[in-house]
This record gives C-alpha cells, structure tokens and sequence, in this order.
C-alpha cells in the first residue's frame, strides 16, 4: 500500500496551540493523512496546558525557550531544529499558523526544503511594519512562501489578493471558533481565590504586546486603578503572561489593590468561562477579540491598530490605545451606560462558524491530490 502523505504542523507558543488543536485533530481524524506534530518549543509551559486540555501529543520538541529569548534566537534554533525533523520526516505539507516568530521560521525552513506551506489565518494586515511588531512582518513573509492560504474572512482574503501572493485562497473562517465552541461545551467555572463573581462585576484583562512594553504598560496599569476607583462594584481579573518583562511590573504597580486578581496563564478552558463570566475585556491580545464576540461580550483593545477590523467593524471591539484617560473614559462608559453596552454585547461572531478546521483538511486534501 502506498503510503499516506505526511501533514506536518509546527507550533510554539499559546495562541497557535490553541487555534491550531482543533485542525490537529480533524487531521488526525481523516484516514487521508498521516499527521505530524512538532513543538518549537517557544513557549514551554503555556502551550503544554493547551496540548493537555485537547489531548494531543507532539511527536517532537525541539525545546528551544530560554529565559528572556530575543527574536534572533528562536529564529536560528527553530531553523536549524526543523531542518533536522524535515529531513529524517520529510512532509508533503507544512502547515503554520498566525504571525509568531515560530510560524515564520517554520514557514522558511519548509520553503528551504522545498515543501509547500499552508498559511492558517493568512491574510491579516495592519499595514504597519512595527505594529504589531514584529508579527506584522512575520505574517507578510510567510504569506511570500506559502502556497496554500487558508483566510478566516473576506477581509483578509482581499488583503493576499492584494499581497499578490502565489498560490491557493482558501476562505475559511477563524480555527479560534472552532476551539472555542469544543472548550464551551466543557469549559467549567473559572474559579480564583478571593473572587466572588455574583458580588463583582469582572473585568478581564490582558496584556503582553511589545509595542506595549515600558510606558505604555504603566499607563494601561493606571487606567485599570481610575477604573476600580470609580467603580467599587468591579473587580480586575488580569492572568499574567509568563514574560517577565510584563509580569513584574503589573505585579509591582496592581499587586496590593484589594480588587485586583492577578493569576497565573489562565488555562484554555478556565479563560473561556471567564470570557462567559466577565462584564467586559480590556486586552492587546488578538484572539480574546476574536473570541468575545461568540460570548457575547464587549472588548476594549488596548492598541491604536488591528488587523481585524471585522470586529470593529461588527461593533464588538473597540479600539481605545493606551493612554490611562481613554481606558478610564471607555470602560466606565460601558460600566455606566446600558445602551451603550448593549450595543456591542452582540452576539453576532464576524470571524467563523466552527467549520475552519474542516475547510481546511479538505482543501489541503485536493491540493495534496492534484500535486
Ligand atoms: C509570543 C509571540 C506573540 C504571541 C505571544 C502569545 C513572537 C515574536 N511573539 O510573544 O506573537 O502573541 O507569544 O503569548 O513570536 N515564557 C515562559 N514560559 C512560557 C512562555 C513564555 O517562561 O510558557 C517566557 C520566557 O522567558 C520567554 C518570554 O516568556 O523568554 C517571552 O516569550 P516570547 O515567545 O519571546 O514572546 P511573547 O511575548 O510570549
């Protein structure tokens, strides 16, 4: 029998785990394929809380996180370690997803062999080199040295035409949907110590961007305290990213307040129920945008671009910057006016239906078929 041609998907940090875990396993559901995993190893522990909750299992790591990394080694290490998986497991498809330093290297070291890559969520564009940096550029090069584009939405699929980029476009919706609605179906109560969620109204909050590093930071710190002083019904729930540049400020400037919970990376499924839980959002994050709108939830993005103005657009997200006034100005209009809440808890979801992942496998089945 000849044998199945090998899928071969790179990962490293969080949010690929996770929006990648549900194409993982419809790969791994289809009989079309033999499916690879391979860990860059980026993130350590983040990801190995995502690859736990959805049960899967990496056939390699190539375990390159070092404390503080710069851009330039994870870049070298993932080279040089998947040129080694490549050639002792050569794929007939690579696949990435999103803009990190990960998704690009694997991109290039797959393009250096030869193989054909597939873009998961290609397409999106701020159109500004430095922000987000340096994912505006990661995600520009990659979609330079793929040749299957998997778009979550019109919008982005217009920006690779633009692009004009070699290859298949593939609209697909958001993989993000397709994890959040498996973890929605499970996700248990978010519970943290000292947090009464009947008492509180919650604001969620998170923030780890590089753009957002040194002052920015602390203005965004500060705009959360004029908030809680204003509102003595609200309670900040903040999970620290494990990058210490971040944590350790945030823990300086909001770790005494009363009313302030800082926690640890909250796992996949706890992180959704207080998506449920929460009042509103106020993050840098690309993902809780596009996951809050399926839970009904308003976000306030903490950044003066985005590459998805589909929920700005739709009137779920807003984007508000990082100046203390504006994150004070913003939430507690939402806190005080009903109307204007209301008008962005739609829950109207622009970025997919839950059917990415399936979209996906069977495009990169008619390309494997034909090529
Ligand atoms: C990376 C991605 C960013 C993505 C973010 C999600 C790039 C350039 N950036 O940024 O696009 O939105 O991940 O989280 O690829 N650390 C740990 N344990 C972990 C994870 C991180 O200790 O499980 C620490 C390490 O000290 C590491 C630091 O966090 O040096 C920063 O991680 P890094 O991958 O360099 O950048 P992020 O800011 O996480």
């Amino acid at each position: 029998m000849a044998s199945l041609p090998r899928v071969t998907l790179v990962l490293g940090t969080r949010p690929e785990a996770i929006k990648l875990a549900p194409v993982i396993l419809a790969f791994q559901a289809s009989p079309l394929f033999e499916t690879r995993v391979v860990l860059t190893g980026q993130h350590k522990e983040m990801v190995a809380q995502v690859m736990q909750l959805f049960q899967l299992q990496a056939q390699r790591d190539l375990e390159l996180m070092t404390p503080r990394q710069t851009l330039t080694h994870v870049t070298c290490a993932a080279l040089e370690g998947l040129r080694l998986e490549f050639g002792e497991n050569r794929p007939d498809l690579v696949l990435v997803q999103g803009d990190t330093t990960t998704a690009f290297a694997a991109a290039l070291a797959a393009f250096y062999d030869q193989i054909p890559v597939g873009h998961v969520e290609a397409g999106l564009r701020t159109n500004n080199l430095f922000d987000p940096f340096p994912e505006e550029a990661n995600r520009r090069l990659i979609s330079q040295v793929a040749q299957l584009h998997f778009a979550p939405t019109t919008e982005s699929a217009k920006n690779l035409q633009a692009s004009g980029v070699v290859g298949e476009i593939h609209t697909t919706g958001n993989t993000v949907i397709d994890a959040l609605l498996l973890m929605a179906a499970a996700a248990p109560r978010c519970d943290v110590p000292g947090l009464d969620w009947q008492k509180h109204r919650v604001i969620l909050a998170t923030v780890h961007r590089r753009e957002n590093w040194g002052a920015p930071l602390k203005h965004i710190a500060m705009g959360f305290l004029k908030v809680l002083e204003r509102h003595p019904d609200t309670a900040l729930l903040l999970p620290l990213h494990k990058n210490p540049t971040v944590r350790e400020p945030l823990q300086e400037w909001l770790g005494d307040h009363p009313r302030v919970f800082l926690t640890e990376p909250l796992d996949y499924d706890r992180l959704v129920a207080a998506i449920r839980g929460c009042t509103l959002l106020l993050t840098d994050s690309g993902g809780l945008q596009e996951e809050a709108p399926s839970l009904g939830k308003p976000v306030l993005v903490l950044r003066r671009t985005t590459e998805r103005p589909e929920a700005v657009e739709a009137g779920t997200a807003k984007l508000i910057g990082t100046s203390t006034e504006a994150i004070e100005a913003e939430t507690c209009l939402l806190l005080e006016n009903k109307a204007a809440y209301e008008a962005m808890a739609m829950a109207h979801n622009p970025f997919g239906d839950g059917k990415a992942s399936e979209r996906i496998v069977a495009a990169s089945a008619a390309y494997l078929a034909v090529n």
